[in-house]
């Protein structure tokens, strides 16, 4: 049986890639930070679940900051696969606390990597790099060979995962896969990343409990995929008979404007209504455009995704309306 270590599980991804991991017959391990309250809504739905009851699904206590917790992890589970996803994931906060994002998303990879050399170096790895590293980009749309400029703590924290995980394939002859991923969401976002604000609010305002939304930039513009189809990209890279980079987009941009037309327009209302800007949700340095060519991944892994941008806006606000106690037949548009 194929056993997973995902760090990261308690995340979006983490609680995607659990679940097609445990319906590929894998043996699922995932580590989670101890909290004061421990509750995540995603574990919680995938352990109540009637589809995973009784499957191998196990939780670790770690930390990408402990080195030593790393190693011991690694030699209790022997895992056959890594799949690093855990991360100080949010490029405006990186400004805030960029130490702390360089030692979890940047060190935290090297300490991975050398935990898996320190069990023997067997098992097949996965490093969860972003569209970000881009940054203010050299190229459009952008590709594996496309030089990195990133424009945030965050976005270096990356870069640097990036290249040690680069490095650590040739050097140590690791099976080792950076997946390139530009912005991914569903209906698992967390709420401060701005598709999640705006349909968390979307519900909120149709329920009468918000009447405001306050923003950033509107102006910037993502290159957004559906959550689910990215993960089976990262499962795919690691069943090829060699590591290598790949970049996992759906090669159109929208700007945030566009999705706020889309997602308020989905329950009939006009978004200028509501939306009011807030110079704080600026950042110092800010991405304007990303658009990547998922050329290498649909050629090498046969990975193409099943939603469409319009597909993700639908399911993010209908969710986000059933989360709220409210029915969306009533409030949502078809089509
Ligand atoms: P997410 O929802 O923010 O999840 C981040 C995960 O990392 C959480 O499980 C978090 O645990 C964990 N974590 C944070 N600090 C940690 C630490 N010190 N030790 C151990 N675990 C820690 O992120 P996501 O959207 O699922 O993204 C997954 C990965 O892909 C991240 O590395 C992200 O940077 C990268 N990525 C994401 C996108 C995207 O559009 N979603 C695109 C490209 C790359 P807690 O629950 O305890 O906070
Ligand atoms: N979060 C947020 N909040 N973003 C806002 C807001 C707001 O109120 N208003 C406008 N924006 C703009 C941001 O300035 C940015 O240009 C865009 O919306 C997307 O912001 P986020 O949703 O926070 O995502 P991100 O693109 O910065 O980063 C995400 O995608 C990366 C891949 O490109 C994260 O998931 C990263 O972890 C990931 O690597």
């Amino acid at each position: 049986m194929k056993r997973a270590l995902i760090t990261g599980v308690t995340g979006q991804d983490g609680s995607y890639l659990t679940e097609l991991l445990l319906e590929k017959g894998y043996e699922v391990h995932g580590i989670i930070r101890r909290t004061t309250s421990f509750k995540n809504e995603w574990l919680d739905e995938i352990q109540d679940s009637p589809r995973f009851k009784g499957l191998p699904f196990f939780l670790h206590y770690g930390d990408l900051t402990d080195a030593q917790g790393m190693i011991h992890l690694m030699r209790k589970i022997k895992p056959t696969e890594v799949y690093n996803l855990a991360a100080q994931s949010h490029v405006r906060m990186s400004f805030d606390i960029p130490e702390y994002t360089g030692d979890v998303t940047g060190l935290g990879t090297l300490r991975i990597l050398d935990a898996i050399l320190e069990a023997g170096g067997e098992t097949r790895f996965y490093q969860a790099s972003s569209s970000e590293m881009f940054g203010q980009v050299q190229e459009i749309p952008q590709r594996e060979t496309t030089p990195f400029y990133p424009r945030s703590p965050y976005g270096c924290a990356k870069v640097f995962a990036h290249w040690i995980t680069i490095n650590y394939r040739e050097a140590y002859h690791m099976h080792a896969s950076s997946g390139i991923l530009f912005n991914h969401e569903s209906p698992r976002r967390g709420e401060a990343f701005v598709t999640r604000k705006v349909t968390r609010a979307i519900a909120r305002i149709v329920s009468g409990k918000q009447k405001e939304l306050y923003l950033g930039n509107l102006e910037a513009k993502r290159d957004w995929g559906f959550a689910k189809d990215y993960v089976e990209a990262m499962w795919l890279m690691l069943q090829q008979p060699k590591g290598d980079d790949y970049v996992i987009a759906m090669g159109e941009t929208h700007s945030v404007k566009e999705f706020l037309d889309l997602a308020f327009g989905a329950v009939g209302k006009d978004w200028q209504e509501f939306v009011k800007i807030d110079p704080n949700n600026f950042r110092r340095t800010e991405v304007d455009i990303l658009i990547g060519d998922p050329a290498k991944a649909r050629e090498k892994l046969g990975w193409k995704p099943k939603h469409t941008f319009k597909d993700l806006v639908q399911m993010m606000v209908k969710e986000d309306l059933k989360r709220e106690g409210l029915l969306p037949e009533k409030y949502m548009r078809s089509g």
